[in-house]
């Protein structure tokens, strides 16, 4: 008989984030004591007066434009501005329930293949499945920080040939490394000679340690997309409210979105979108600076204390991951590697495999948010001096899960 589910539909699986949540918690149950360093989300809260904001709009119960709110466009515009300096106007600017949408209706609606860096975020490939557009990947390396060079970028788009359209997907802080693209002019440039559309997926983007908001946009205004949202530096994860900003010369595709919105989702949560137009407008810049200073101090108390002669890591740059690779030849695949791990150990992480490496490649990625980032953002007075005793007291599942992983890679 034929299926009744559509061939590149039962081809997904459930996202590996999931998997190893749920293997986590029966060990838990089991009486296990877990480190939590696979499940990447804010660990802080969401700003007062944003969260006073939500409340207050609470009662408004009416369908807004399948577009968006149009003052919380027009404030994602000046947004875009400020940070970018490209002007996306909020003409440009489609409201989604989260980022992860805006990047799923870009896949459906574009005809052609997809061009993304190994490593890249666990739902680029599927969500190409679904729109059957082809992933090519491109391996990338620890010393040219795990983005690809213009060169490299260059040959592999002579490899592909010139005559197809495609989207190069950039993330950048990067889920799973947490580095920064540095060369993004020179990706730009060969961008704009293979006329490349450029996803430019800015999640993190306000979450990068040295404070700089960088984006391809800048030097490729006239073929670059923005996804971006609440979910990462407003620590807004679960109220779904992302965005994406589409070029000037994209009307089509845009026309062609706001469709399949209003077939899908037919508009983002009223009371939220209010709460957004908070967000954005407001100045969350002391907040931003203390939830970086954060996440970078704890970041480099894992790197420090990790990094040795078995485990090869860099140093946090952005988000909240780092990617340590494991010098070992025991193991057949990065997933029996976290396996073990977390059998020994019981710290959770995810394999390298899950992100475009091949399973041979005994990378991992470890998100350093398990900790109570409310209780430690309460204690920090100057965000300029996050002393190693505060990481210690503020983050101690972080501190004790170290030591066991550099322990447990001791003996390798
Ligand atoms: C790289 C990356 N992009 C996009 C998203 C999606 O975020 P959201 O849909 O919450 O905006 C995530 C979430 O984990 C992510 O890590």
């Amino acid at each position: 008989m034929v299926s009744k589910v559509k061939k590149n539909i039962s081809k997904l699986k459930a996202s590996a984030t999931l998997a190893i949540n749920e293997k986590s918690e029966e060990l838990i149950k089991k009486g296990k004591k877990i480190y939590k360093f696979g499940f990447g989300q804010s660990p802080f809260h969401i700003p007062d007066k944003v969260v006073e904001t939500l409340k207050k709009y609470a009662h408004k119960k009416e369908y807004l434009p399948i577009q968006g709110l149009p003052d919380l466009r027009e404030k994602i515009s000046k947004y875009l501005l400020k940070k970018t300096g490209v002007n996306y106007s909020k003409d440009n600017i489609l409201i989604t329930p989260g980022s992860k949408e805006a990047m799923l209706l870009m896949h459906v609606v574009f005809n052609g293949e997809i061009l993304t860096p190994a490593p890249s975020w666990v739902s680029y490939e599927p969500q190409a499945q679904i729109g059957l557009n082809k992933v090519h990947w491109m391996e990338t390396s620890q010393e040219n920080n795990w983005f690809p060079t213009a060169k490299e970028l260059e040959n592999k788009l002579k490899i592909i040939g010139k005559k197809k359209n495609l989207i190069l997907i950039l993330n950048s802080p990067n889920n799973p490394s947490g580095a920064i693209c540095n060369n993004l002019k020179d990706l730009a440039k060969v961008a704009k000679k293979y006329k490349l559309l450029v996803l430019s997926d800015e999640i993190y983007t306000d979450l990068s340690f040295d404070g700089n908001y960088k984006s391809i946009s800048k030097f490729y205004p006239e073929f670059t997309f923005i996804s971006g949202g609440l979910s990462k530096w407003c620590g807004a994860g679960g109220w779904r409210l992302g965005f994406l900003a589409v070029p000037n010369g994209s009307k089509e595709f845009m026309n062609s979105l706001k469709s399949l919105a209003s077939e899908s989702y037919s508009t983002v949560n009223t009371p939220t979108q209010f709460a957004a137009v908070e967000a954005y407008n407001g100045d969350y810049e002391n907040y931003k600076l203390k939830v970086r200073a954060i996440l970078n101090a704890v970041g480099t108390y894992v790197y420090s204390n990790l990094k040795s002669n078995k485990v090869l890591v860099n140093p946090p740059q952005g988000a909240f991951y780092l990617m340590p690779e494991f010098k070992n030849k025991k193991f057949k695949s990065s997933s029996q590697l976290c396996n073990v791990i977390l059998n020994e150990t019981g710290v959770a992480m995810l394999p390298g495999s899950d992100f475009g490496f091949s399973p041979k490649r005994m990378l991992t990625r470890l998100s350093y948010t398990d900790f109570d980032g409310i209780e430690f953002f309460k204690s920090v007075s100057n965000y300029k001096s996050i002393s190693e005793e505060m990481v210690k007291r503020y983050a101690p599942n972080v501190v004790e899960g170290t030591t066991k992983l550099s322990n447990w890679a001791k003996n390798l």
